[in-house]
């Protein structure tokens, strides 16, 4: 098959063809995604909680990101390879630069994903015009969690969700080639997808997004603890992980997942 390319991914969300995303941290699951027709696959810094065995993302550093990145790049033949630049390797444009520089050289990455809202508009408009491809993610910002004092659904109140609305479209304007849009009220998941021309990729955030984003070992159900109400575990009743990933796949090209039980209302 053909790579997949941003414009793939612009024009996927044009003709209403849901984008398939997962994470995965190394060549074996990211081969293993690829064979499934995942169309995008991240390198999430939250391979800081579920390959690390930390409790948050914040201790991940942008050797370890260079380092994933480079090792999943090695298992892709199709899907788009996007990477997260860790807590504060992006606090400023040049910082941000600089990691970007080596998560796309040394990681391979075709895109760059960086948490926060308006604060990050400048940061996106220098990036995009330089050539870096960057997806905004909003709403729960896990890097966060220490500021915020846990993780929880954003924008159920109504001047948080305007402000993340207003958001949404200022770093579309400012260059953002996608969005990404965690832990919110599905009606707002709509609302920001309806009003963007990039795609947006939810997780937690409803089935009205372009595409949905799921942790690997979450729907493989490799993680212990209570797991998140996005969370569906597609190893149950699936005869391979195989299987089990062409599942998910499918669930999010024929809009059956996320059901109402994986939203937030
Ligand atoms: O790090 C990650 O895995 C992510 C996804 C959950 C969106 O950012
Ligand atoms: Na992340």
């Amino acid at each position: 098959a053909q790579p997949v390319t941003i414009s793939d991914l612009a024009r996927m969300k044009a003709d209403g063809e849901k984008i398939a995303c997962l994470t995965a941290y190394d060549a074996s699951f990211a081969a293993l995604e690829d064979r499934a027709g995942v169309d995008v696959v991240l390198v999430g810094d939250s391979l800081g909680m579920v390959v690390q065995g930390a409790s948050t993302t914040v201790p991940v550093t942008v050797n370890d990101m260079v380092y994933h990145s480079r090792i999943t790049a090695a298992g892709l033949g199709r899907a788009f390879l996007m990477t997260d630049l860790p807590f504060l390797s992006y606090a400023t444009k040049h910082d941000a630069l600089e990691t970007s520089r080596r998560l796309m050289g040394e990681g391979a990455a075709q895109m760059v994903k960086f948490e926060g809202g308006e604060i990050q508009a400048n940061t996106i408009e220098h990036l995009s015009m330089r050539g870096v491809p960057v997806c905004a993610h909003i709403g729960l910002q896990p890097q966060l969690v220490h500021k915020m004092g846990g993780f929880k659904v954003q924008g159920r109140d109504g001047d948080v969700a305007k402000t993340m609305i207003r958001d949404a479209k200022l770093l579309e304007d400012a260059g953002a080639d996608m969005i990404l849009l965690e832990c919110v009220p599905s009606s707002l998941g709509a609302e920001i997808t309806a009003n963007a021309k990039v795609p947006v990729i939810g997780i937690g955030a409803g089935p009205d997004t372009d595409g949905q984003i799921l942790v690997i070992y979450d729907i493989l159900g490799l993680s212990p603890g209570r797991k998140p109400r996005f969370v569906k575990n597609f190893m149950d009743g699936a005869a391979s992980l195989d299987n089990a990933v062409a599942d998910y796949v499918a669930a999010v090209k024929d809009g059956s997942y996320p059901s109402p039980s994986h939203a937030f209302k």
